[in-house]
């Protein structure tokens, strides 16, 4: 049976439980060869374990696709150069890079302590441009060497980081800085063959069901279709993983149980130009008249 992603290699974050899990088991049903990369830290990142990530690697073989396992840091320069180098050992090629991994240390803001802020952006920001660049290189000496590829970015902001959310400051700002980095990478790396598109997700992880334990539960009719599984995202991160999405890039989607949606940023809206400096008091006229005829942004996630 001919698959989707045939014949290319897929390197996955994060990829020992929840969604990362669930987009591995994706990319090697539709014929992609995987690294299922994982540290196999705790909710709020804390431990290692081999054991996330190897499970995983069972799994695909046992369904009978190719997968190897990769324990290594993402956030490090070690661990993503090592973990591009584990592709390229392991299968001669690097086509797709799925930046997933991650984890919380949420705070309100006045409690949010220095080291909770650090190892928050540093897991997801640093977490997702360490791969990022490392993947980038090899493609850029592949285009150089008159072998542009057809190479695929998928990154993974959230709903945190297109609305912002409350108790979430570090996580919302690293989400954010996600989709700063994922319009970047698109318009630098298009010349290389490079794609690059993030998507904001919603399921049932660890992540996510103590806090939303209601909203995310799985329904009582195992017949029932169940909105809320991980899996049901992974579709759209393999296709934004595959050639079939040639044209495609610098792009945000929501996607959640059965629905994606195209996710439209900031934009200018109502502008005023003096032609010279304002005055504070002329500027604050000015942006009062300004605001009553904008859009007001929509709500923050959890906001009175
Ligand atoms: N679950 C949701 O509804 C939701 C919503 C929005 C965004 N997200 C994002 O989706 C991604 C996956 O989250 P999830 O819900 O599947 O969580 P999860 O905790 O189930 O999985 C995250 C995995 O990342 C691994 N990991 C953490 N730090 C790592 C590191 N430094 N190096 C390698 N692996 C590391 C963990 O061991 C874990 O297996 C995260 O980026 C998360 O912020 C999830």
């Amino acid at each position: 049976m001919s698959g989707l992603c045939d014949g290319r290699v897929t390197v996955v974050t994060g990829a020992g439980r929840g969604l990362g899990r669930a987009h591995a088991l994706a990319f090697a049903a539709e014929g992609a060869k995987v690294v299922v990369n994982d540290l196999g830290v705790g909710p709020d990142g804390a431990g290692a374990s081999a054991d996330p990530a190897q499970q995983v690697v069972e799994e695909i073989r046992a369904a009978g696709g190719e997968a190897v396992a990769h324990g290594g840091d993402i956030a490090t320069t070690d661990g993503a150069a090592s973990l591009v180098a584990t592709a390229l050992d392991a299968y001669g090629r690097l086509d797709t890079l799925v930046n997933n991994a991650g984890f919380l240390r949420d705070r309100m803001l006045v409690n949010l302590g220095e080291d909770e802020w650090d190892a928050v952006i540093r897991v997801h920001l640093k977490g997702h441009f360490l791969p990022l660049r490392h993947a980038a290189a090899h493609w850029r000496a592949e285009a150089k060497a008159g072998r542009t590829p057809v190479a695929r970015v998928v990154h993974t902001s959230s709903g945190a980081g297109l609305l912002g959310s409350v108790g979430q400051g570090n996580y919302s700002a690293a989400k954010a800085g996600i989709l700063g980095l994922t319009s970047v990478a698109a318009a630098e790396l298009g010349r290389y063959g490079v794609q690059v598109n993030a998507i904001a997700p919603a399921a049932r992880t660890r992540m996510t069901e103590t806090t939303f334990a209601g909203a995310m539960a799985a329904p009582e009719d195992p017949a029932a279709f169940d909105a809320m599984a991980p899996a049901n995202v992974s579709p759209l991160v393999v296709w934004l993983g595959s050639a079939a999405c040639a044209g495609v890039t610098g792009r945000v989607f929501e996607a959640e149980a059965g629905r994606i949606t195209v996710m439209e940023g900031w934009r200018p809206g109502p502008t005023a130009d003096k032609g010279a400096r304002w005055t504070p008091a002329e500027a604050g006229e000015a942006a009062r008249k300004l605001l009553a005829g904008a859009e007001p942004p929509p709500p923050v996630y959890g906001a009175p």
